[in-house]
């Protein structure tokens, strides 16, 4: 039988199917792109389009529910997480990728009560593969359970993304984190371009290790149920829990990975997500 947030969970998932069939289809038109906080941070009428079918569907059947969406906290609405049941949804993760037609872009839809994750989905568009995870339910892609793969930094693939910023004092901490994490002779490092997806892969067993500066809530939010569900830890930077509204993030199969990913790490300052 499904727990309290059953028909909430129900509605995340035949909304990210939808609006994974509208990117699929938008992804091999012609795009208007405009950029938001740089000229590498991107938006396209399609993520707004996307987002506004998923808020108003919400909004309509949970009309006590609060939201924090991507598109909206760039139009200036506040990205504040109270213990109402609050919705924080990416339209499209991977927005850059979808621009270029690159097939790795989704759509996360993640919920929290009690400032506590319930439950998170994501769809990985191009793919058609659905990844979910219910608090205390386990996570599943296509209704294959999730498990973390464990096996030690020095054998690790992690993964993790750019950020929006370009300048030089950005672009040189970036790339000695990335130089820092090669030296702990881990196998490699890659950069796909969804963090969302990133962290999926990390369930799935199919990469070891993420770190990011400079993401947002709605790229973290239904991950972070994915990963716990699937058995792994997600943490700050700092090697303490995770704040949601902190813009950097850790995440590994153990806590004792997860820390030495931390460690080897120098703290790239984006701000927070609930100060802007
Ligand atoms: C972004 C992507 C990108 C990551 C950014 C995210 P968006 O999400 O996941 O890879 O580096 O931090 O904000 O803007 O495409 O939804």
């Amino acid at each position: 039988a499904g727990g309290p947030w059953e028909e909430c969970f129900e509605a995340a998932v035949q909304l990210a199917l939808r609006a994974g069939q509208i990117i699929r289809k938008a992804l091999s038109e012609e795009k208007r792109v405009s950029t938001k906080t740089s000229a590498v941070d991107l938006v396209t009428e399609t993520d707004q389009a996307v987002e506004a079918l998923i808020l108003s569907e919400l909004q309509e059947r949970f009309p006590s529910h609060r939201f924090i969406a991507e598109e909206a906290a760039a139009a200036g609405a506040k990205c504040v997480l109270t213990p109402s049941p609050t919705w924080i949804v990416d339209p499209i993760d991977g927005t850059c990728n979808f621009v270029h037609r690159f097939p790795t872009v989704a759509v996360s839809i993640g919920f929290a009560v009690n400032q506590e994750l319930e439950f998170g989905v994501i769809y990985h568009c191009t793919e058609e593969r659905l990844y979910t995870g219910q608090r205390g339910r386990g996570a599943f892609c296509n209704g294959q359970q999730l498990q973390f793969r464990e096996t030690d930094l020095s054998k690790a693939l992690v993964l993790t993304e750019i950020g929006p910023r370009r300048d030089p004092a950005t672009l040189k901490l970036f790339l000695s984190n990335m130089e820092r994490l090669l030296r702990t002779g881990a196998h490699g490092v890659r950069v796909i371009g969804s963090s969302t997806l990133a962290l999926c892969h990390l369930a799935s067993g199919a990469a070891d290790a993420y770190y990011q500066f400079g993401l947002h809530c709605w790229d973290l939010a239904a991950a972070t149920v994915i990963i716990r569900e699937a058995g792994g830890i997600v943490m700050d930077t700092s090697g303490g829990p995770l704040d949601l509204m902190a813009c950097r993030v850790v995440a590994a199969g153990t806590r004792e990975m997860a820390t030495l990913v931390a460690q080897a790490l120098q703290t790239i300052n984006y701000g927070r997500d609930d100060e802007r």
